[in-house]
């Protein structure tokens, strides 16, 4: 019932991890290789290993989380090594996530890919929102189209985008014009919500320590704005550049209301955390249950038809 296909390959459903989220190690990936997601993702890889923000860099809330995590990561080679592995194992589809230090860094890691035998998909991470001093590349629209631009005068492989969230209709416009250019497979939307604070009462002092206690937001808090930004760029985008929609996934209602939206695959960040890699097998079930109640047999059935108001 929920069986999609991405890049010609079927998956059992359209669940996934969000990167960041129990993806750093080998041993947390071949857990969700093996969970009942259709897919994951691993922890965005930088040129070198990184040992991130200090800690307490994480904290759930009731709501959600906030995050500072400042990218630690084990490093490129760590994780093309990985899927590399599980490509010879047979994996048809696996997503490696990346993003440089630098303009030049991004150029290098994506020229490593190319140039290696991996043949799964890359998802370039553009929006970062935890390392201090270092904007979001996704937040600046010229830097993103020259990028992009340089990118693909070499990279052929499948390469997505991860975006941060927008709140402006002009900006999905513009970011949705540049992105046409280029022949992306898909978009991941959204990141967390950028430099949220969230506040312990009692002590009357924040709860993460990097940046002062700032830090994206994942989770309940931001199911309408990701929503949002799917449904905005599913509007605007070239019909053959996939959606990945990302935000708020708590129960099978928020799978389906991404799937509605317009979504292809959906991930899972906050309650992936909270829950474990068991979240999967609760989200197909509720899943399930939705659309047998609606009488859905296939997620086609109902994929990007959200209905307006006449
Ligand atoms: C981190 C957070 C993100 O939202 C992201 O896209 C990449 C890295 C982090 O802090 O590690």
């Amino acid at each position: 019932m929920l069986k999609t296909s991405f890049l010609g390959v079927e998956l059992e459903n359209c669940l996934m991890n969000a990167s960041g989220v129990y993806c750093m190690s080998k041993e947390e990936l071949d857990e969700l290789a093996n969970s009942k997601a259709g897919a994951f993702v691993t922890k965005t890889a930088t040129r070198d290993f990184r040992a991130g923000n200090p800690e307490p860099r994480y904290f759930d809330t009731a709501l959600g989380s906030i995050n500072s995590m400042g990218l630690p990561n084990n490093g490129f080679d760590y994780y093309l090594d990985y899927v590399l592995n599980r490509q010879l194992q047979g994996e048809e589809l696996q997503f490696l996530s990346v993003t440089g230090m630098s303009y030049q860094e991004n150029i290098e890691l994506l020229k490593k890919i190319q140039e290696s035998d991996y043949q799964g998909v890359t998802e370039f991470n553009l929006s970062c929102p935890n390392v201090p001093g270092k904007p979001q590349i996704a937040y600046d629209f010229e830097l993103t189209e020259k990028l992009l631009t340089e990118v693909f005068t070499f990279f052929t492989k499948p390469l997505g985008v991860k975006l941060p969230p927008y709140f402006d209709i002009a900006h999905f416009d513009i970011m949705a014009g540049i992105l046409n250019k280029f022949p992306l497979t898909y978009v991941n939307s959204i990141n967390s919500v950028g430099n949220g604070l969230y506040i312990d009462l009692e002590k009357e002092e924040v709860v993460i320590k990097p940046k002062g206690g700032f830090g994206g937001i994942g989770g309940e808090y931001i199911k309408p704005t990701a929503l949002a930004n799917v449904r905005a760029f599913r509007q605007r985008l070239n019909e053959d550049i996939k959606i990945i929609g990302t935000g708020g996934v708590i129960t099978g209602r928020d799978v389906f209301e991404h799937i509605l939206c317009g979504a292809d695959l959906v991930q899972v960040g906050t309650t992936l955390h909270k829950e474990g890699v068991g979240v999967f097998e609760r989200l197909t079930r509720e899943l399930e249950e939705i659309m047998k109640e609606k009488g859905y047999s296939n997620i086609e059935d109902f994929k990007g038809k959200l209905r307006e108001l006449d």
